[in-house]
């Protein structure tokens, strides 16, 4: 494409986030401003299958800024070039091609291009309509902050407050009954909302997907402090934590999703191994979508509004087939294939997993354990899953 698109189509994909209104705010506000039209595609590539839009204008992402959610809504079901379209008698899922379907609104609407707010799925997603020659800008976001290419999403530092939050409040009434609490924060496979929010809130113990643990390692860390005379042990336990000799929890499968597995239950299971293993009293809490909802935190504002910006920016210089990051607090742009197939996972060699062992905090590797990774900073390189992913 020679000229400065006319008329851009934004979607907002995958699982929700804080920031996504943010985000939209300020696609439109600096398209308009600049004379190019923004038609707003109703709950992610489900809207552009079923040719359901609405015209952004001024007026339409006024008040927005602070809101959670998303005006247009999304939808993590809905891969234009894999969709579910039902199951056959024996219950497999039938998925079918729908990418001319979009295009015929891409070219009825007169879509330029287009702007895809979302996680690697949606990049994967949008790769289909490069290939078709549709300009395309990715501007990543989920509260799991596992996308490649940027250090940061927006709605993780919400996520992460949220989850704190909770975990503060966990803690005072764990005290009050010389109880074991044990929080499941979301996340997916990568560990940062557990890391964060455990280490903001002091946990004692932080489970996350990346670190298989040892439920004695665990219990262990119980027994000694209730022997030590400390009234509580809160542990923050990602979803997708997963036992030495065992699996993750999995609650349900999603068979019309193309990420179908839905963690679920880790906490449960902890807490009844920590009850029969040591006799201490353990309750579970499940935070789940509280995480992904409400206002988004003021970091989160300023990062998606520079997201929605520079999205725009890229468009109006041409620059197509990009996805806004942020590298060293400095917004930039990677190729938007970039976290395709791929998560940003928490590296054993990240200084936050020795912060928190540094402060006394148990990671739930066991070091008799091998393979389980060490409890000293010097191994924890040496560990079969050491390194970012
Ligand atoms: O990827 C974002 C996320 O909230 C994960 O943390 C979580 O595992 C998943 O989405 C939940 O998906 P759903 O909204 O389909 O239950």
């Amino acid at each position: 494409m020679t000229h400065i698109p006319r008329r851009i189509g934004l979607l907002t994909g995958g699982g929700d986030c804080p920031g996504l209104n943010a985000v939209i705010r300020a696609v439109t506000k600096n398209a308009l401003d600049h004379g190019i039209e923004v038609v707003g595609i109703k709950d992610g590539f489900l809207g552009l299958i079923e040719s359901r839009t609405r015209r952004l204008d001024d007026r339409a992402v006024s008040g927005i800024l602070a809101a959670g959610g998303t005006i247009l809504g999304s939808s993590n079901r809905s891969d234009p070039a894999r969709f579910w379209a039902g199951s056959t008698p024996a219950g497999e899922p039938i998925f079918e091609d729908r990418t001319d379907a979009c295009m015929d609104v891409i070219q009825r609407h007169e879509i330029d291009a287009l702007v895809v707010v979302g996680g690697d799925g949606t990049m994967t997603c949008a790769q289909v309509f490069v290939g078709r020659g549709v300009p395309c800008i990715g501007v990543p976001k989920t509260i799991d902050n596992d996308i490649h290419g940027t250090d940061l999403c927006f709605g993780f530092l919400t996520a992460s407050a949220t989850a704190t939050e909770a975990l503060d409040r966990v803690h005072t009434t764990a005290t009050s009954h010389h109880r074991a609490m044990i929080v499941e924060v979301m996340g997916r496979n990568a560990g940062w909302i557990a890391l964060h929010a455990g280490i903001a809130s002091g946990a004692d113990v932080i489970l996350i997907p990346e670190i298989p643990f040892s439920i004695e390692a665990v219990c262990g860390v119980v027994r000694r402090r209730f022997k030590r005379g400390k009234r509580a042990t809160i542990i923050c336990a990602a979803e997708g934590a997963t036992p030495v000799d065992g699996h993750p929890a999995v609650e349900r499968t999603v068979a019309s999703s193309p990420d179908p597995i839905r963690f679920g239950g880790i906490a449960r299971s902890v807490a009844a191994q920590i009850e029969q293993r040591t006799g201490v009293e353990s309750r579970a809490i499940v935070l789940g979508h509280v995480q992904r909802g409400g206002s988004p935190i003021p970091a989160d504002r300023v990062l998606a509004t520079g997201f929605g910006y520079a999205g725009v920016e890229l468009i109006r210089a041409r620059r197509f087939n990009r996805m806004v990051a942020i590298h060293d607090g400095r917004l930039t742009d990677v190729d938007i294939s970039t976290p395709a197939g791929r998560q940003r996972r928490v590296g054993l060699d990240d200084p936050l997993i020795a912060a928190a062992r540094g402060v006394g905090t148990s990671l739930g590797d066991d070091p008799s354990t091998p393979g389980t990774g060490a409890q000293n900073r010097s191994n924890v390189g040496s560990s079969p899953t050491s390194g970012r992913t």
